[in-house]
């Protein structure tokens, strides 16, 4: 299946601990394992993202902080290559800096959206995992955005956390991104509780089509591939996590291409 244009996924949740990361990482690495040119971005001063891949937060020599604060360094420096075959733009604890000299300039939100726009004729898909909370990272990540990927784990508070999100990309989309969309709501975290189904049940009901059929089970693979600087398919590729993510990257590569793509093949296909 072939993509016609360069799209841009932000992983976004604002409750932190929902499977972000997780999800960006691993959607990353299951597109690029299906022959996509895909770049990472890591918008968390954690940086847990970049030691997902294996990166050394501390040694990076130029990360998207640069990027987002000085015009001047040349965006090509902060990108490196993973053993994944996903490329990256890693971000350490200096990324704070940013987030807080951002609300210090005039349409410093809108800074990662012009890097991108550099980028995007050399990937097909470019994921951003954000940090948790509201503020000027998500801000910036939300401008820089085509799609949106909300993750959410069982759980009441995690839905009601996705009310305030909405309200913040529809501020988005009235104002600097009216292109914005929400490509889909995964349930992560998922386990056989009543808990689960109830939260499952209730972003159905709030979303409908847009709620991705896959869910991503709990899986200690999952949990335990970052430690070591791996994607779940090298570190455990026949765990549910492995099934999971790979699932859910063919759903996303189906809503990425244009309805008429998709009827043509459609009828192809009957
Ligand atoms: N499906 C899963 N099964 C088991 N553990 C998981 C799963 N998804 C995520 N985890 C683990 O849950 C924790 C939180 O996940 P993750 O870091 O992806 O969430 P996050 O939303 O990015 O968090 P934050 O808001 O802090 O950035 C991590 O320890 C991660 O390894
Ligand atoms: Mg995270």
């Amino acid at each position: 299946m072939t993509l016609s244009k360069s799209h841009v996924i932000a992983v976004t949740n604002q409750k932190g601990g929902v499977g972000k990361t997780t999800t960006a990482m691993n959607l990353a690495c299951a597109l690029a394992r299906g022959g996509r040119r895909v770049l990472a971005i890591d918008s968390d001063p954690h940086g847990n993202l970049t030691q997902g891949f294996g990166v050394p937060i501390h040694t990076l020599p130029v990360t998207l902080k640069d990027l987002i604060t000085d015009r001047a360094v040349d965006t090509e420096r902060a990108i490196v290559g993973t053993s994944s075959r996903v490329d990256l733009i890693g971000s350490n604890p200096l990324l704070a800096q940013a987030a807080r000299w951002m609300v210090t300039q005039t349409n410093a939100e809108l800074r990662l959206k012009q890097r991108i726009a550099e980028l995007r004729g050399r990937y097909d898909v470019i994921v951003v995992d954000s940090c948790p909370g509201l503020g000027a990272l998500l801000n910036s990540t939300l401008n820089a955005a085509d799609r949106l990927i909300i993750p959410v784990d069982p759980g009441f508070y995690g839905y009601m956390g996705i009310q305030e999100l909405r309200n913040e990309v529809e501020e988005i989309r009235a104002g600097t991104n009216p292109d914005l969309s929400i490509l889909g709501v995964v349930l992560t975290l998922s386990e056989r509780t009543v808990i689960a189904r109830e939260t499952l049940d209730a972003l159905v009901g709030q979303f409908g089509d847009l709620v991705f059929k896959t869910q991503i089970r709990r899986c200690v693979a999952l949990r335990e591939s970052p430690a070591v600087g791996q994607s779940v398919f090298s570190y455990a590729p026949r765990s549910n996590g492995a099934e999971d993510y790979a699932d859910l990257a063919i759903e996303v590569i189906q809503r990425l291409r244009p309805t008429a793509e998709r009827s043509v093949e459609g009828v192809a296909h009957a």
